[in-house]
């Protein structure tokens, strides 16, 4: 959460400070700021509120400086208002610093700090960090680069996660970097360099990044980057050139990014399938260097990660278990890392997280290796903190991903899990191949019958006009149908903050269809044809007690006691999640709009939570 901008070279830094936290607002917007070095001194300018607030502040134009660091602001310590926005400076007005991510010690470090004589303007943990700095550099006698080390000393002693720019007026030709659990890139150029919390920040600059890696110092001038560990030795560090293209991180004539990213799916998941999968072959994923001797040792999987992204894992679950008959449980990462899971060299751990830098998942990851267990990395950034810590990696291709609600990344990590999952039966020989075989023509159909499902936008559209007044929403569906229910039950939530609830159709009956009465939304789920009769006598039950019903299916009901039907194709079950969940985004996505709230930034949510 909070994401944060740095720029260094021969343009002015304003106009780019502001373009960049524009575009990280996703990541936090209760309040933003920037500091730069104008006239031997440190300016700043920073407000409660978004950062078009900020762009408004006239002073803004008269800053013609090259070298600055920006802010924007997701709560942690400290209410949103002027005094806690970032950038915090120290004392003496020497030291400016923004920071993404939380400082666990930070009341023990003002105490420090406060014996010392410092004194403190905001609330925030943050601001320890400004003035341990100016007590090290003022304090410590240092040879070599004092900034540096006086950075470096003052970062050993934090405890948390930080992802900190520095800026001095003492040293006004270079910005100091470090991170540690918190994203932090740094796009590079002839003459100028670009730092920000992500890649699509910066994008439409340099597509040449660097990685910086947990307790990796970067002093970042306007013509070169030099790279410190941990003891400050220099190191050098390849330059990654990012295939993204800047267009495909805008909005491109859509109202809104989700909406975007919706229409975006049939391309997302034809360039996730990618060259993995093709009819008359075995899927490929050879290259991230799993064995056959390691596959067929494995007994046990778990899938973790958080939001959306363990929903996608719901699914993947029922494809591996069905596929490679080795047991799959899903796990979220904030209860895996604290349950002291039974994990050994043939469990196979595999992590799902489309930023690739959520907290929890992270340290679900770190501890699965602690415990001996192998892990596998999806993510849709390549680098991302995830794909640097696990054993294997493997990405899904659905290009930058903006808005909060997460979309294709959704469907793009359960068309990747599944031909994993084929992958892994293939190897193993647990599937037939002829039913290996018609699965994989499905999965190449996905694009065209997702087309498909998007021509039903305006059927989703007058529901919602209906429906948006209201206070509760239930979902039901079975099998992997309860899965897309509780991914449908978490768009509605995020972005029109109507109260849902998911259930498994066969669980109503013991407690929750007490909820049900006159005039209540419940939304089916129905794609099953083995489960279709059994889900559509539930469904009846509500309707009896007087429940407004939209059904999402791909089965022949007869039934006409529903109030809206939108059919989807027809596909293997496995992947019909990647069809289901369509309606249910846009039905999301059109009840916030007709409430008028900002879609893409939903209110207390950030897109990647990096904090625990
Ligand atoms: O970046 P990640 O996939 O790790 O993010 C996980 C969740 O925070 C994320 O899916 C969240 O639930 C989304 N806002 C859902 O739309």
């Amino acid at each position: 959460m909070c994401g944060i901008v740095g720029y260094i070279g021969d343009k002015k830094a304003t106009p780019i400070l502001i373009n960049g936290l524009l575009s990280l607002e996703y990541r936090g917007y209760d309040s933003a700021g920037i500091a730069v070095i104008q006239n031997n001194e440190i300016c700043t300018f920073k407000d409660k509120g978004r950062v078009a607030n900020l762009q408004k502040a006239p002073e803004l134009n008269n800053l013609t400086s090259n070298i600055g660091i920006a802010h924007t602001r997701w709560a942690t310590h400290g209410k949103p208002s002027k005094e806690n926005s970032h950038p915090h400076l120290d004392n003496s007005n020497n030291f400016a610093v923004v920071h993404n991510g939380i400082i666990e010690n930070y009341n023990e470090l003002k105490e420090f700090l406060s014996s010392k004589g410092y004194k403190f303007l905001s609330e925030t943990d943050t601001e320890v960090i400004p003035n341990l700095i100016h007590y090290y550099y003022t304090n410590e006698i240092f040879e070599g680069d004092k900034f540096l080390q006086a950075v470096k000393v003052a970062t050993n002693k934090l405890k948390g996660s930080y992802a900190i720019e520095v800026i001095s007026k003492l040293h006004p030709d270079r910005i100091i970097v470090v991170r540690k659990d918190s994203p932090l890139v740094i796009g590079t150029k002839a003459t100028e360099n670009f730092i920000a919390s992500d890649i699509p920040a910066i994008l439409s600059y340099t597509k040449d990044f660097y990685l910086l890696d947990d307790y990796e110092y970067a002093v970042v001038y306007k013509d070169h980057v030099q790279f410190f560990d941990n003891t400050l030795s220099e190191h050098s560090k390849p330059v990654k050139n990012i295939e993204w293209d800047a267009t495909s991180a805008e909005k491109n004539g859509y109202e809104d990014y989700m909406l975007k990213e919706i229409y975006e799916q049939p391309n997302a998941i034809l360039e996730t399938i990618g060259t993995r999968l093709k009819l008359g072959e075995n899927c490929c994923f050879d290259d991230i260097g799993i064995t056959k001797e390691y596959l067929q040792k494995i007994n046990k999987i778990y899938i973790v990660a958080c939001g959306t992204a363990m929903h996608a894992g719901l699914v993947g679950k029922v494809a591996l278990e069905k596929l490679t008959h080795i047991p799959t449980e899903v796990d979220i990462a904030s209860e895996f890392r604290y349950r002291d899971p039974i994990l050994n060299e043939k469990t196979l751990c595999i992590f799902i997280s489309q930023s690739g830098e959520t907290a929890d998942t992270i340290a679900a990851l770190k501890l699965s290796k602690s415990k001996g267990a192998k892990t596998l990395a999806i993510s849709n950034v390549v680098g991302s903190s995830i794909t640097r810590e696990a054993d294997y990696s493997i990405y899904t291709h659905a290009g930058p991903e903006i808005a909060v609600a997460s979309t294709k990344a959704y469907t793009s990590q359960i068309v990747l899990l599944i031909i994993l999952a084929i992958y892994f039966a293939e190897n193993l020989q647990s599937t037939n191949s002829s039913v290996l075989n018609n699965l994989k023509n499905d999965i190449l159909d996905l694009p065209t019958k997702l087309e498909t499902v998007l021509t039903e936008t305006e059927n989703i559209k007058d529901f919602a006009k209906k429906v948006y007044n209201e206070t509760d929403m239930y979902f039901l569906g079975r099998g992997t149908d309860y899965a897309v229910s509780m991914e449908g039950s978490l768009k509605l939530k995020e972005i029109s903050y109507i109260h849902s609830e998911s259930y498994a159709a066969g669980e109503l009956k013991h407690g929750p269809i007490a909820l049900i009465e006159n005039g209540v939304t419940v939304i089916g789920i129905l794609t099953n044809p083995d489960l279709v009769e059994k889900t559509i006598s539930n469904i009846q039950e509500v309707v009896s007690r007087g429940a407004k019903t939209l059904i999402i299916t791909n089965q022949n009901i007869t039934n006409n006691n529903f109030d809206f039907v939108i059919d989807i194709p027809e596909t293997n079950n496995l992947i019909s999640p990647i069809l289901s969940i369509v309606p249910l985004q846009l039905l999301a996505y059109y009840i916030s709009k007709y409430k008028g709230l900002d879609v893409d930034k939903p209110r207390n949510l950030a897109k990647s939570v990096t904090v625990e």
